[in-house]
């Protein structure tokens, strides 16, 4: 039988954002009440607003790479959550040769080491409805070149220390998801056109009501299977 998400707990950190906030939205669509969290206020009330006032658990202005945040985190969420999802992350281009070690150490907090301190630290809540996790990850985590490699390694460590915490949390009744999207239109993939120098074309691209549609039917699964990890990409033209 197919798990229900209607009536539990769900948190989404970077809600304001692209994919996190076509996932917010779906979860709130499936009768979840969910946590919206983001650095900045303004793009989680829009967000909000967009959501059924009873679907909304509540706003958590909060940066993920500050301990101190993370543990406000945990404790306003309290004792019971039933789905959490990582989609606070960020892009930067660049090769080990061109960026210096700060800001490589500052890519990995918010890429790999956030989520799973943050995961860490919520644990007691997701054993109590034994719940599950989403990691965004990245088709980047598959390869490393070049500019792309800095990121490409946040990620590719993110997939390895994701696969060790389902390792320690499957015997516990969570279940941990890794999802390997490609290119996906959204705010941080504006910037990579833009980066990249070429003309941004959202309607050509994955949507992140896509993903998100992939993300709730793996949460759906029956409590026999485990979907651990999904990559997808935009359908190739032609
Ligand atoms: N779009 C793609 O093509 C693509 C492809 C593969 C993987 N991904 C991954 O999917 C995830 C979501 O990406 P997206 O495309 O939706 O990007 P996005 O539109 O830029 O959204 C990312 C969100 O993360 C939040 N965020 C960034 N740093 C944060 C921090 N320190 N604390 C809390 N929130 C933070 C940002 O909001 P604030 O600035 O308000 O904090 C932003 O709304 C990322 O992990 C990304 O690497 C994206």
């Amino acid at each position: 039988m197919n798990r229900t998400l209607n009536g539990g707990i769900a948190l989404v950190t970077g809600a304001g954002g692209g994919i996190g906030g076509a996932i917010a939205t779906a979860l709130a669509g499936e009768g979840m009440r969910v946590w919206l969290c983001g650095r900045r206020r303004e793009s989680l009330e829009v967000l909000a607003a967009r959501i059924q006032p009873d679907r909304l658990a509540g706003l958590l202005a909060a940066d993920v790479t500050r301990p101190a945040d993370r543990e406000r985190i945990a404790e306003v969420v309290g004792a019971r959550l039933d789905v959490l999802v990582h989609a606070a992350g960020q892009f930067q281009p660049g090769s080990p040769a061109e960026i210096p070690a700060a800001e490589m150490v500052s890519l990995f907090e918010v890429n790999t080491i956030a989520p799973l301190d943050l995961t860490r630290q919520l644990l007691p809540a997701l054993r109590a409805a034994r719940g599950q996790v989403v990691v965004l990850n990245s088709t980047a985590a598959l390869r490393a070149t070049g500019p792309w490699s800095v990121y490409a390694a946040t990620k590719a460590a993110l997939r390895t220390l994701t696969e060790g915490l389902r390792d320690a949390v499957n015997r516990e009744g969570i279940r941990v998801l890794s999802v390997l999207p490609g290119r996906t239109a959204s705010p941080m993939q504006a910037r990579v056109h833009e980066w990249e120098g070429r003309p941004y074309r959202p309607e050509r691209l994955m949507q992140p009501a896509d993903v998100a549609a992939m993300v709730i039917a793996a949460l759906k699964l029956p409590d026999t299977a485990e979907l651990t990890e999904l990559v997808v990409r935009p359908r190739q033209p032609g």
